[in-house]
């Protein structure tokens, strides 16, 4: 495939979705040329606006309204499933078995079940089969975790994370596709995800989970009158729908090397858009990251002048992961964000698609079996809530 252009597909045109089609479209130009030629080919959705409107805007040859469309399609060979998560299992099974490379979002489904099944399908595959846990590839977070590989931070002693979000926090915002579903596919499974990840990103692998705690705060919501895309609001009808699923979530983790964490998650923490924090505590200091300052991080080592210590804020640039060679200005305070969470993943698949070698640039995206563990340690949050907040121990 190296000298071979490479055709690209979304399903999916909702919030991620354009993300998604925005990063397959700058992903050449980051980082030194050394991509095949990359095709825009479609985008489909099956609210076909949506995918004419997204095909238009981020520059793919034409649009599609099935996800079969897609898998059919000859000039296709890699393609983002960028849907809602009951619906990954069908999609991402299809295109392997239509012999596509598959970058599918996370969680890698709503249930571990269907996730094991994919994790399966996808060692069968003769294609290439990736989760998008965008987060590792957050520059912040990728660089306060080489502190503690190379021992500058030391060995990670606890860690708490929150990722506190309000898409739901207005009792009037209409119901959708992320209410439904079991105990812990609500704010668990949508952003707990994400968080859950990047703990075991940072502390290493998790031994168990306690303490799981669920809340539904709003019981129900409006259906909405038209299209809901993302965490956008619709206007909404007098029909009322139940939310089925938890808007609060938190619980504790021991991880394997004797450190312990926290985390809470939240659709309804008002005044919180998009707040993931992270903080580490670790042998030789301490490190923190909050999303709403991508583009820096807090720094405290314990070395050095007692009266000089204190946190120092770090503007990440050129000498930082993923900036580095990458960014059309790579300064430090030219700032980036979470959109390009995603360019750094797409690119990082093609690479991997087009049979470049791991160093070239980027690190390879997370495999379906660390999904599967993803929704795992999710799983047995569920558990220890359905205990009483008992500690639940992970298989290995
Ligand atoms: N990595 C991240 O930071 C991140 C951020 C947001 C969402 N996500 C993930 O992305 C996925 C989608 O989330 P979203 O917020 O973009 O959802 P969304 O509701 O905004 O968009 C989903 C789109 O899928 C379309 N659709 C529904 N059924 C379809 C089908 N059968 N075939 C084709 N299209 C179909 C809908 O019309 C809609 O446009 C989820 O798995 C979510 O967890 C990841």
């Amino acid at each position: 495939m190296a000298n071979s252009s490479i055709g690209v597909a979304v399903i999916g045109a909702g919030m991620a979705g354009k993300a998604h089609a925005a990063a397959y479209r700058n992903a050449p130009a980051l980082y030194e040329s050394i991509l095949p030629p990359i095709r825009l080919v479609s985008i489909a959705d099956a609210f076909e606006p949506v995918a004419v409107a997204a095909a238009k805007r981020f520059g793919y040859s034409r649009h599609d309204t099935s996800w079969q469309a897609i898998a059919e399609a000859d000039d296709i060979d890699v393609v983002s499933v960028v849907v809602a998560n009951h619906l990954h299992r069908e999609i991402v099974e299809g295109l392997l078995d239509a012999g596509k490379h598959v970058l599918c979002e996370k969680p890698l489904s709503d249930t571990l079940a269907d996730a094991r099944a994919m994790d399966d399908a996808a060692e069968k595959a003769a294609t290439i089969a990736r989760i998008g846990l965008t987060f590792r590839r957050t520059p912040g977070i990728a660089y306060i975790q080489q502190l503690i590989q190379s021992s500058q931070l030391g060995k990670v002693l606890h860690v708490s994370i929150r990722y506190w979000t309000d898409y739901a926090a207005d009792p009037k915002s209409a119901i959708s596709w992320r209410f439904k579903g079991r105990t812990g596919s609500g704010a668990l499974a949508d952003v707990g995800s994400h968080a859950s990840y990047l703990a075991e990103f940072l502390a290493g692998s998790a031994s168990n989970v306690s303490g799981g705690r669920f809340s539904t705060v709003i019981a129900k919501r409006p259906k909405p009158l038209g299209f809901v895309s993302g965490h956008g609001h619709s206007a909404v009808s007098d029909e009322y729908d139940t939310v089925e699923n938890d808007d609060y979530a938190t619980f504790s983790l021991g991880f394997d090397s004797g450190a312990a964490g926290t985390i809470e998650v939240s659709r309804v923490a008002a005044g919180h858009a998009n707040d993931l924090q992270i903080e580490v505590f670790a042998e030789r200091g301490a490190a923190k990251f909050n999303q709403t300052r991508p583009a820096e991080i807090e720094l405290f080592l314990t070395e050095g002048d007692q009266a000089q210590q204190g946190y120092r804020r770090i503007p990440l640039g050129h000498p930082h992961p993923y900036v580095a060679g990458g960014m059309p200005i790579d300064v430090a305070g030219v700032g980036f964000g979470q959109n390009e969470g995603f360019l750094f993943q797409a690119r990082a698949f093609l690479e991997e698609v087009a049979g470049l070698d791991e160093s070239v640039s980027l690190p390879r995206n997370a495999g379906f079996d660390e999904g599967v563990h993803n929704m795992e340690l999710l799983a047995a949050v569920a558990e220890s809530e359905r205990l009483g907040g008992s500690v639940v121990q992970l298989e290995k």
